[in-house]
């Protein structure tokens, strides 16, 4: 069976600046791969690109045995995504936006009303009636987000740093829900800065640092002999900052 995503030679520069340097991903099937890398690096320029919404300068893109350039809506048929920056359409309810999304991928109503209610239960969000999601806590955004991706049943999504700025509760829901979906089958492919969420949570770690792909492999081998701070560290090579820096902050205790 084809990998989830396969990247040859993926490259996106901006104003002539290198964001993503010929990486060559492989994700397989069924797995949590995190795509771990300090801030700047090249996470969010990658998933834009795996997801159809930056195209690349060069590289080829396969997701799903599908090349994404011929065939994008067979991808994005299959896939679901959790932008960065979310995108919700603020002037809707969350039974409202999941109805969108939904018609979007052509469900029938009664599919459709049958997985929102289930969504909305799991996500805590059912009890939001009229208020709009404007009036969402980021938190509360995010898992809405997040209900909207999985209302096609997709079998690959794409996360951009979904645990970041969410509270212990909505923290606990999210990864329950991806576990499970992988669980099924399913595919995640996650990005984070964050060590301990890849550490807790993924199968395989990707480590991209200056919009190289500088570590890729199951995180059981990346953790054989190494935490996977140290990896990080080693693989990004920032060990050794100057020690010295901030000593002025103890200086009047
Ligand atoms: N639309 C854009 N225009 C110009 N530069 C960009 C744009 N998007 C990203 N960059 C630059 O590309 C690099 C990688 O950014 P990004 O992929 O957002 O990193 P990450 O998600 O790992 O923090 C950064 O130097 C960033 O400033
Ligand atoms: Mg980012």
């Amino acid at each position: 069976m084809s990998m989830a995503v396969e990247t040859v030679g993926l490259s996106k520069a901006f104003s002539g600046k290198v964001a993503v340097d010929r990486i060559d991903l492989r994700v397989q099937r069924a797995c949590m791969y995190g795509f771990l890398g300090p801030n700047g690096a090249g996470k969010s320029t990658t998933i834009k690109m795996l997801t159809g919404l930056l195209a690349p300068d060069q590289g080829e893109v396969r997701v799903l045995g599908y090349d994404l350039s011929l065939q994008p809506l067979e991808v994005k048929r299959r896939i679901g995504v959790v932008p960065e920056d979310l995108c919700l359409f603020e002037n809707l309810t969350a039974r409202e936006y999941l109805t969108f999304i939904g018609r979007m991928h052509g469900l029938a109503p009664e599919v459709l009303r049958a997985r929102s209610e289930e969504l909305l239960a799991l996500m805590e969000l059912e009890a939001t009636g009229k208020t709009l999601t404007l009036e969402f806590s980021h938190g509360m955004k995010k898992k809405l987000s997040l209900a909207a991706s999985l209302i096609h049943a997709p079998e690959l999504l794409f996360l951009d740093e979904p645990f970041e700025g969410i509270d212990p509760i909505a923290s606990r829901t999210l990864r329950t829900v991806l576990e499970r979906f992988v669980e099924r089958g399913g595919t995640v492919f996650i990005t984070s800065h964050i060590l301990e969420i890849v550490e807790r949570l993924c199968t395989h770690v990707g480590i991209i640092h200056k919009g190289r792909l500088v570590r890729q492999s199951s995180k059981s081998d990346l953790m054989a002999n190494d935490s996977l701070e140290h990896a990080f560290v080693e693989a990004v090579g920032e060990a050794g900052k100057d020690e010295s820096a901030l000593s002025w902050l103890g200086d009047s205790v």
